[in-house]
């Protein structure tokens, strides 16, 4: 039996939830074009749809929200807010934005240019369309374990140092304005990446002439992951090994939703002054002006703290047990997931799960919404749905190499009885899982298809 933790904090204020009947699911379901986007929350039990902005702000949150300065140039939250990136980033400058999204927009419509590459370990999906929309080609070169679901690797984030310096001298230094690392890695089961890892990838970007920008969303899990796991770390507290981490990087974009704690709000931060002057001019044209980036004086207040407490050790060491414990239950259960568990999701292995349904029949898909109907549990595909794509070359559909359904923890918002009830609902999908069948796609966008794509069960 895994163990649990105790949640290092009391309730104090209480959202009720409900599990509507069957029927009713079954109905919301189809109403929504099998696209569990569409679904209204109020008719979800318990939502893994994402760990973004879903997490449950501290009372020293509120409070800090409450003696927020609204002004609109200048405020003392942006002051306030500016002391605490200065101390955990330490980039020479950056700009708060409304969302992790809008600093990869920035970014990627400053530096990118038709037919340049973008090498990481891994684009999330937001940074990927973001990429693509500027006609950019994002390249994954995660190291090759990532792609086998029971490898348990340490820091299975990681990125192929070989394949980087390879792919570097193919492509040209000309062809890839800027070099990226997701940390932990969304994509690919929110897997760490070790100081060794993102030490040797800033010395191959450097060697290279190409700015380092670190994607940090949840850059305190990855801290805590390199606490446990690397040699010499043991003895470090997490904020001085979030320190070392962005040392060694030239920027860094975030969404401040994950290991920021809140409901809104983000970052870009850069050293270089000539790019960060170009960002506050684009930044005043699409978010608004440079002390407050599309938020409120009371969200960076509220961010500002929130940094700070997901970087406590004792937050943390529960965070990532918990998560542990949702994934440790499952594999005694049967139920195929990558290997190890993350610090903030679970993804199920949907081709493993249902090796009956055919890769382009969305077994993902299928998984996602059999979860709903079984249990009224919201997850998110994160397989063929999110990352199939149509080469630009060829006119090929390319299909990804992992199938998943990623149940998102939100931070300090379920108990262990939620996890036990997601492990009762994947324990009776599993027993009847011959009786579950694929989809297929009735309408999609060109870009970010999951969001507002529609379904037909086969
Ligand atoms: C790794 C990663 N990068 C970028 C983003 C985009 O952040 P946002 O949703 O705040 O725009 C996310 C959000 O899920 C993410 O997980």
């Amino acid at each position: 039996m895994p163990t649990y933790i105790p949640e290092p904090f009391r309730i104090k204020m209480v959202e009720p939830i409900h599990l509507i009947e069957p029927a009713a699911r079954a109905a919301a379901l189809k109403a929504a074009g099998y696209n569990i986007f569409g679904l209204r929350a109020e008719d979800i039990f318990i939502d893994y749809l994402t760990d973004s902005g879903t997490g449950a702000m501290s009372h020293h949150q509120w409070a800090a929200m409450m003696a927020a300065d609204e002004s609109y140039a200048g405020a003392r939250s942006y002051y306030r807010l500016k002391a605490v990136m200065d101390d955990i980033f330490g980039f020479k400058n950056f700009v708060p934005t409304h969302q992790g999204r809008a600093a990869e927009n920035i970014l990627a419509n400053l530096l990118v240019q038709p037919g340049q590459y973008i090498p990481s370990n891994m684009h999330f999906d937001t940074t990927e369309g973001n990429l693509r929309a500027r006609g950019g080609r994002p390249t994954n070169l995660i190291r090759a374990e990532a792609y086998d679901p029971q490898a348990r690797v340490d820091f299975k984030g990681d990125m192929d140092i070989a394949k980087l310096r390879a792919f570097i001298e193919e492509t040209g230094v000309a062809n890839i304005p800027l070099g990226m690392i997701t940390i932990t890695n969304n994509a690919g089961g929110g897997q760490p990446v070790s100081m060794a890892n993102l030490r040797a990838v800033s010395a191959v970007y450097k060697e290279y002439g190409i700015p380092f920008i670190i994607d940090a969303c949840r850059f305190a899990e990855n801290a805590y992951f390199i606490k446990l796991r690397e040699p010499g770390y043991a003895d470090k507290t997490p904020i001085e090994i979030a320190r070392e981490m962005f040392s060694l990087a030239d920027g860094a974009t975030m969404s401040a939703k994950k290991d920021g704690i809140v409901n809104i709000g983000g970052f870009l931060a850069v050293n270089n002054d000539d790019l960060f002057q170009r960002i506050r001019n684009e930044l005043i044209l699409r978010e608004g002006f440079p002390t407050y980036g599309g938020l409120a004086g009371r969200d960076l207040d509220a961010m500002a703290v929130g940094f700070m407490e997901a970087l406590d050790e004792r937050y943390l060491e529960y965070r990532l047990a918990q998560t542990a414990y949702l994934g440790e239950s499952l594999l005694e259960a049967g139920i195929p997931i990558i290997e190890p568990p993350g610090a903030h999701a679970i993804y199920m292995d949907a081709k493993a799960l249902f090796p009956h349904i055919p890769q382009t029949e969305l077994p993902g898909q299928a998984l996602a919404a059999a979860l709903y109907l079984e249990g009224g549990i919201r997850a998110a595909e994160l397989g063929t749905v999110a990352f199939g794509y149509t080469d630009p070359d060829t006119g090929k559909e390319i299909l990804p190499a992992l199938d998943l359904v990623r149940m998102a923890i939100p931070r300090r918002v379920y108990t262990q009885s939620h996890l036990d009830y997601t492990v009762e609902v994947l324990k009776r999908i599993a027993a009847k899982r011959a009786s579950y069948h694929g989809y297929r796609i009735t309408y999609q966008p060109r870009l970010m298809r999951h969001f507002t794509a529609q379904f037909e069960p086969l």
